[in-house]
């Protein structure tokens, strides 16, 4: 049998789950139902990542054990998946991975003992003892270089990460090195040869030209002293294992790898290798350090990493809790019906790139989409059944003496005709599925709903009713209607499993969805006379005015100067996971906020930045820097000002000279790689990716001229 293991990231065990950790477990399950319908032996893993300083921190901050802090954050995270029904008990994850569970440690044990035991394509050892000096961000677990920070405002103080604004500590230790830069070839080999280990394809581009610059070797252990929290190198235990190597084993570990724990050995064998879903801020982990260790090891790396968007707020922000524009899963749980939460995010966002979400959005579509739609066509077919044919499936046969009646009243009599376009929607439907494409497969179903709809409505069913020389095409309609709707329900259960299972059993049918094989669907399926069960709504309507006047209600208000709550959740919430404040430490910037917690500033704020024109000069790379230009601009001074920016993977050197630009030229000087950068060059920031787009004029301007 053909099998197939999807995983999601394992969440950081640090703060309760969100919207992020929800969307990426649905797009997982929804993936792992359909190959399940396809006839794969399926695995499908979740999980939390449960080691680092960061969270032995906040243990210590709140007074707990690491391992206490972090069951309380799993119990969180359990119960949410069982309130959208993405847990084992509603068909959904077959495992919640831990990494504090003691096989997890000796897979990655054993991984651990391979990759210190073999040679890198150069023929050297893959991994080395050294001495590493250099900034570390907890919150990411990874190392930043000076291009991925903030550098102090004051002398002495640590620079900050630019992902989470927040300090970062000082390393300098002695240090175990995985010997990642004698992997660039090989990754390359990897990345040609199969060209679906990465998607999607913008995502491959921009790792090729990642690796092709370059790759530094990676310190993957610390000293025990500094983080005790974790996995101990093995026959070393002064040193402790860097966290994303205990996390990215455990897609190993999970299935059997290098542990003999009866329950966890359901088959590395049959199920490795993995598809990976994971948000393209963990795309370098996943398709460098993972692949490499693996190759170092002589296990076969991943099938695809597919990286994801991020969702934004309705207005096209990031979400922070900052901002206060997170999304509420205990609110979301409550006042939406899960398959219509399970339905947008499949729908709403292209898979691969950013996506709002906004609850007047997803009320409106579960309004259109699913009550007015999906919903209405069921229960109009289905009632119609109930009314003209006595609750029984009709027969779709039109005999030879009633065709003629049957095409006066404008029916297409030719039932292939439907049974075409609706197996050409399978066609296209499962394409789109296998090419991750769930938006487009989504729209093809409902091109479906739009199709019987119509047909419907084109027969009129309540006039043929009328007549009894026409009730062979009214049957033939009804049939063609309910066969449809069959087809439906098995195309949409993997995303709708709940709602779809329903409409199948007020169609009369009792067979689980689960396994009903929508390749294997054939026009002529449902069985004329087949008892209809009783006519439910399956999709109400909501009532947009109250529900947003509940969430917005519930919403944390946007204030000035507020602080997170310090506390630690409490043990096991409740069933419906009533959220417990926030972790401890976060704390939000100070910031005058409007309405959409957008911050004003006055027109004198504005003046404080002074913005001049300018023509570059001069632009180079700066070497062992993929992001920078080290760029000369004349902005009408007596030389031109030193800017560095981080275009360089957007923009030749040599397109850039003598171009006009904007320069802020009162930034506080500040060096990056051994540079003053004396200003800004202005950009917009373009797509998910945000490219960078250099602001000019289209007019002749002289430089130094001042913006105002
Ligand atoms: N622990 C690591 C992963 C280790 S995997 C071996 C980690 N955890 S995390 O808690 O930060 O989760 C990150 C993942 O959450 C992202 O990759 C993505 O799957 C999901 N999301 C977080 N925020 C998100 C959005 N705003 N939108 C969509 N998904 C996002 O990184």
């Amino acid at each position: 049998m053909k099998s197939f293991y999807v995983t999601t990231p394992i969440y950081y065990a640090n703060d309760l789950p969100h919207l992020g950790s929800l969307y990426t477990t649905i797009v997982a399950d929804s993936l792992r139902r359909h190959k399940r319908q396809l006839g794969y032996d399926t695995y499908f893993l979740t999980g939390t990542d449960e080691h680092g300083i960061n969270i032995q921190r906040l243990a210590e901050k709140n007074g707990v054990s690491p391992k206490e802090y972090t069951d309380r954050i799993v119990a969180a995270f359990k119960t949410m998946f069982a309130n959208f029904e993405l847990d084992t008990a509603h068909g959904g994850y077959d495992i919640f991975m831990r990494t504090t569970e003691p096989f997890h440690y000796a897979g990655v044990a054993e991984l651990w003992r391979r990759v210190a035991r073999s040679k890198t394509p150069k023929g050297n050892s893959s991994i080395y003892k050294g001495h590493y000096e250099g900034w570390f961000c907890p919150n990411c677990a990874e190392y930043k270089t000076e291009d991925e920070y903030q550098r102090p405002e004051r002398e002495g103080d640590p620079p900050t990460c630019l992902v989470h604004l927040k300090p970062l500590d000082r390393v300098s230790e002695e240090s175990y090195f995985f010997r990642l830069s004698n992997f660039d070839q090989a990754l390359l080999d990897l990345y040609e040869k199969r060209p679906d280990f990465i998607l999607p394809e913008a995502r491959r581009n921009e790792m090729i030209s990642f690796v092709r610059r370059g790759l530094d070797d990676l310190s993957i252990s610390r000293q025990k002293t500094s983080v005790s929290w974790a996995i101990p190198v093995p026959d070393d235990p002064g040193h402790s294992i860097y966290v994303w190597f205990d996390a990215l084993s455990n897609y190993i570990t999970a299935i059997g790898f290098g542990n003999q724990e009866p329950n966890q050995v359901v088959g590395f064998e049959k199920f490795w290798p993995a598809v990976h879903l994971v948000g393209k801020d963990i795309l370098r982990q996943h398709t460098l350090y993972w692949p490499a260790f693996l190759l170092a090891a002589g296990i076969e790396p991943p099938r695809s990493v597919f990286a994801h968007g991020m969702w934004q707020d309705a207005s096209g922000r990031r979400m922070s809790k900052t901002l206060g524009n997170t999304i509420d899963l205990d609110l979301l749980h409550e006042c939406f019906p899960t398959d219509a939460v399970r339905y947008f995010c499949l729908r709403e966002m292209v898979f691969g790139q950013d996506g709002r979400f906004g609850y007047e959005a997803l009320i409106d579509r579960t309004n259109s989409d699913l009550a007015s739609g999906l919903g209405n066509l069921s229960s109009r077919i289905l009632t119609m059944i109930g009314r003209y044919c006595e609750g029984v499936v009709p027969s779709g046969k039109i005999s030879e003496e009633k065709i003629l009646s049957a095409k006066r009243s404008g029916v297409d009599t030719d039932e292939t005709t439907i049974a075409g376009f609706i197996e050409h929607a399978r066609d296209q439907f499962l394409q789109h599925f296998a090419n991750y494409s769930f938006n487009r497969g989504l729209e093809v179903a409902w091109s479906v709903v739009a199709r019987a709809d119509k047909m419907i409505t084109e027969a009129k069913p309540w006039d043929l009713a009328k007549d009894e020389n026409q009730r062979q095409t009214l049957h033939a309609i009804l049939y063609r209607a309910a066969e449809s709707l069959r087809w439906l329900c098995v195309l949409l259960q993997p995303v709708m499993p709940g709602s779809t299972q329903e409409i199948y059993k007020q169609l009369g049918l009792s067979d689980s969805l689960s396994h009903a094989n929508p390749a294997e669907l054939r026009w002529g399926g449902l069985q004329s006379g087949t008892r209809i069960g009783e006519v439910k709504p399956v999709f109400p309507r909501l009532d947009k005015g109250s529900v947003l006047a509940r969430v917005r209600g519930n919403e944390r208000p946007v204030s000035a100067h507020a602080t997170e709550a310090e506390a630690v959740p409490t043990a096991s919430p409740s069933p419906s996971t009533k959220r417990q404040p926030p972790m401890v430490g976060a704390t939000e910037a100070d910031a005058v906020t409007g309405a959409e917690g957008v911050a004003f500033i006055d027109i004198a704020d504005f003046a404080k930045v002074d913005l001049r024109v300018g023509q570059v000069v001069t632009a180079e790379r700066l070497p062992k820097s993929d992001k920078l230009l080290l760029l000369n601009i004349d902005i009408g001074e007596e030389k031109p000002r030193q800017v560095l920016a981080g275009i360089a993977e957007y923009y030749e050197p040599a397109k850039l000279l003598g171009r006009k630009v904007v320069v802020v030229a009162n930034l506080k000087p500040r060096k990056l790689r051994g540079h003053e950068s004396q200003g800004m060059v202005v950009a917009a920031s373009v797509g998910d990716e945000g490219r960078p787009v250099i602001a000019t004029f289209t007019e002749d301007v002289p430089n130094g001229a001042r913006l105002k």
